[in-house]
């Protein structure tokens, strides 16, 4: 009765969570969400100003499929800037969210059969588009021990002349992991030999710790331009999750086939919220910097938290708002551990293998929340881990 390309799709692990924690809010039960993806902060006021100013002066048309002229430069310019590369607007393709970039570049470049590689665990997203696609999921572990970066052994293992298409995600959600310079070197020479594309998720490349300046990008390195997409947007850097906005960077050919894609599917994402867009890049930067300083603090936090619990390790990452602690010495898969973190202490959280298999011993948590709230949290963790 239905068409079998939905047949795989299931819905994100972040959503069922929630509606359980929700369910208990409404019995009165205090939850505490580690659950969300989504930066705690609203968007900042100079930026919702423009969109609303935009708005109030008829910017509430239609535009380009691939977005208004001045809203690409001004991408293509803050881009270049930032990854050191050169980057003209007829490369940009506007889109509403970030996710249109991983679905319609995988859409115009995987042909059924194609196998693509992909991070496990992962953002759930990879893999349901792979399938829309037709292509042929080949999920590569990511691994504590290098930092959850690929273990390139399997990642050696499984490339070949089949594979069209590379998927990284630097950092990473739902790890945090930031992939280091020599194995993107790695990927991008493997990438080369087999004559393949690199989709390279970059949403969370500015929200960085340590001194770091943004993750570095595999489209940097020589060779890469012509067979790189990025994947990059404002919901996490700037708080602007339901604006949905985001855009795709990657060479003419297919930032004009994307946009075909775009003009048959969503027509144009909404006038007033590009403008906002502008006013996002081209604004003080200043809140972003203070936004991603209190990240930092929540991070140490929950981090020195997580290592004091018994059972529990975990890496101190350098990117993104997760965290992605060990659990396997509970003795609790990780289903069995967040099912009865809700329970009994009123803690929201994601289960590793709503990521994919080999998230199995891990938990995800969402530190976008106040230090206040980790606290709590971690001291009722400790009550029921005694
Ligand atoms: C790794 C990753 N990529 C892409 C997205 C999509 O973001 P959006 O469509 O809101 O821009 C998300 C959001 O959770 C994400 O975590």
């Amino acid at each position: 009765m239905y068409a079998n390309r939905t047949n795989h799709l299931k819905a994100e692990g972040a959503y069922a969570v929630l509606a359980k924690a929700q369910a208990l809010e409404a019995d009165g039960r205090e939850i505490i969400h580690f659950e969300i993806g989504q930066p705690d902060f609203d968007t900042f006021p100079n930026v919702s100003m423009a969109g609303m100013r935009a708005i109030t002066t008829g910017k509430t048309n239609y535009t380009p499929p691939a977005g208004t002229p001045s809203f690409r430069r001004a991408i293509a310019m803050d881009a270049s800037a930032r990854r050191g590369i050169d980057i003209s607007p007829a490369q940009v393709v506007v889109g509403p969210g970030g996710k249109p970039h991983i679905f319609f570049p995988t859409l115009a470049l995987v042909n059924p059969g194609d196998e693509v590689i992909y991070p496990n665990p992962g953002f759930p997203t990879y893999e349901a588009m792979i399938g829309v696609a037709g292509g042929k999921p080949v999920p590569v572990p990511l691994v504590e021990e290098n930092n959850f970066s690929f273990d390139l052994d399997v990642f050696d293992s499984l490339i070949n002349e089949r594979t069209k298409l590379i998927i990284i995600n630097s950092p990473s959600n739902p790890t945090g992991g930031i992939i280091p310079q020599a194995d993107l070197e790695h990927i991008a020479a493997a990438a080369k030999k087999y004559d393949c594309w690199v989709l390279s998720d970059e949403i969370y490349a500015r929200i960085v710790y340590d001194g770091m300046d943004d993750a570095p990008s595999i489209y940097a390195l020589p060779g890469m331009a012509e067979r790189t997409v990025i994947m990059d947007g404002f919901s996490k850097t700037y708080a602007m999750t339901g604006w949905r906005l985001g855009y795709g960077i990657m060479p003419e050919e297919l930032a004009r086939r994307v946009g075909l894609l775009l003009t048959h599917s969503v027509g144009s994402t909404a006038e007033f919220t590009q403008f906002a867009g502008i006013e996002a890049l081209n604004g003080d930067q200043a809140q972003v910097t203070s936004v991603i300083a209190e990240y930092e603090r929540r991070r140490n936090v929950i981090v020195d938290g997580l290592n004091s619990l018994p059972g529990i390790t975990c890496q101190k990452p350098q990117g993104a708002f997760y965290v992605f602690p060990n659990i396997k010495a509970t003795g609790k898969t990780s289903d069995e551990f967040a099912n009865w973190v809700l329970e009994e202490a009123g803690i929201a959280l994601l289960p590793g293998t709503s990521f994919g298999e080999f998230g199995e011993g891990y938990l995800r948590l969402s530190y976008a929340n106040s230090i206040e709230n980790i606290e709590k949290a971690i001291g009722k963790l400790a009550k029921i881990l005694k």
